[in-house]
C-alpha cells in the first residue's frame, strides 16, 4: 500500500463556531492507482488533501487520523523529514493552480527554484529534465520556458503545473481541481495527459473534483464526499452503473445527457444545519427514523457505503 489515510478529521474554528470539514476519513491507495475525490463546493475535499500534505493552517487543525505513506506516518515525522518527501516523492498540484505561478518569473524560474531548493543543482541536468518534461505535456520548451505566465493561457498554464509537479519524480501526485477552470476541449486533453503519466508513468495520483464525468474517465476508483464524510468508496465502474449512496444516485442522475432532454431531477436544498444524524438527511428521498443517527460505514456489493438502508439485517 503506497498511502493509508485513517480517521482523519480537520475543524476550522473561530470564535465558538466550528466547522467540521473532513470527518473521520480513511482510504487507501495502491502503488499505480488513481483516486478520484469527489463531491460539491464545501465538501472538504480541498481540507482533506491539505491535511495529507501537512498544509492546514489556522484557524484549521487537524484533530484526528493518520496518514501513513509507505509505512511511516506524514503528520508524525518531524517537519525536516516531512519536507524531503514533498515534491521529491508526494506532488501537488493545487487548486486554482494556473494562478499559481508566481507572476515576476519566467516558467524556467520557477522549475528552478522547485529544483534549487531541493538539492537539484546541475543547471545542464535541470535544463534537460525541464524541456523532457515541456515536451511530454504538450509545450514547446524553447517558446514556453522564457515566457512569464501571463503570456499562457490557462490550459498552457495548467500544463505547466502538472510538469511542474512531475520535477522530481513523483511517485504520487495529488492533484486539485486541475480541469475545473478550462474548457471542455482543454480539459478533455488535460485529463488525456493526466492518465498518460499514470500509465506510462505508474504515478499514483488523487484526483479532486465536482465533476464525477470528468473525473469517471479516469480514475479506477471513486471517493464521494459529502459535508466532510465519506459517503461512497468503490471501483468507479461500480459506482457509476449502480450507485448505492443516495447522494451518489443523485450526483449521477444530475449528469447531463449528451444528447436530448434534460432529465426532470428532484434536486432538494440543503435546508439543515444538521447537528447529529446523516449529513444527507434533509435532502434524501428515502430517509427514516433511522437517519437521525449517523450512519456506520457498511461494506456492501464491494463497497463502503456510509448509509443505514445498507445495514445488514439479522447478522
Ligand atoms: N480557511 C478556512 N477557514 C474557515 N473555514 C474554512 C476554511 N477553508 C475551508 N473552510 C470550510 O471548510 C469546508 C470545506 O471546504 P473545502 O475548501 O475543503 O471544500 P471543497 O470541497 O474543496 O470545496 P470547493 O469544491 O469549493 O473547492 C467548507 O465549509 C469551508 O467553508
Ligand atoms: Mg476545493
Amino acid at each position: 500500500m503506497l498511502l493509508e489515510v485513517s480517521d482523519l478529521s480537520v475543524i476550522y474554528s473561530a470564535g465558538n463556531k466550528v466547522v467540521r470539514a473532513v470527518n473521520n476519513v480513511s482510504f487507501d491507495l495502491e502503488k499505480g492507482e488513481v483516486l478520484g475525490i469527489i463531491g460539491e463546493s464545501g465538501s472538504g475535499k480541498s481540507t482533506l488533501a491539505n491535511a495529507i500534505i501537512r498544509a492546514i493552517k489556522p484557524p484549521g487543525k487537524i484533530v484526528s487520523g493518520r496518514v501513513i505513506y509507505k509505512g511511516k506516518d506524514l503528520l508524525e515525522m518531524p517537519y525536516d523529514e516531512f519536507r524531503k518527501i514533498m515534491w521529491k516523492e508526494i506532488s501537488y498540484v493545487p487548486q486554482a493552480s494556473q494562478n499559481a505561478l508566481n507572476p515576476v518569473i519566467t516558467v524556467y524560474d520557477s522549475f528552478k527554484y522547485v529544483a534549487d531548493s531541493h538539492g537539484f543543482n546541475d543547471e545542464k541536468a535541470l535544463r534537460e529534465k525541464v524541456s523532457e518534461l515541456m515536451k511530454l505535456v504538450g509545450l514547446d520548451p524553447k517558446r514556453v520556458l522564457n515566457m512569464y505566465p501571463f503570456q499562457l493561457s490557462g490550459g498552457m498554464r495548467q500544463r505547466v503545473m502538472i510538469a511542474l509537479s512531475m520535477l522530481l519524480d513523483p511517485e504520487l501526485i495529488i492533484m486539485d481541481e486541475p480541469t475545473s477552470a478550462l474548457d471542455m476541449l482543454n480539459q478533455e486533453l488535460i485529463l488525456k495527459l493526466i492518465k498518460s503519466i499514470n500509465k506510462e508513468m505508474q504515478i499514483s495520483i488523487i484526483y479532486i473534483t465536482h465533476d464525477i464525468l470528468n473525473v469517471a474517465q479516469i480514475a479506477d476508483r471513486l471517493f464521494v464526499m459529502y459535508k466532510g464524510y465519506m459517503m461512497e468508496d468503490g471501483k468507479t465502474e461500480d459506482i457509476i452503473k449502480d450507485p448505492l449512496n443516495p447522494y451518489t444516485q443523485l450526483l449521477i442522475s444530475s449528469i447531463p445527457p449528451l444528447k436530448g432532454e434534460i432529465k426532470n431531477i428532484n434536486v432538494k436544498e440543503d435546508t439543515s444545519y444538521y447537528v447529529s444524524g446523516c449529513p444527507f438527511l434533509s435532502r434524501c428521498d428515502h430517509a427514516f427514523e433511522r437517519c437521525k443517527e449517523l450512519p456506520s460505514v457498511f461494506l456492501y456489493k464491494n463497497r463502503k457505503v456510509r448509509c443505514w438502508l445498507y445495514e445488514p439485517h439479522g447478522a
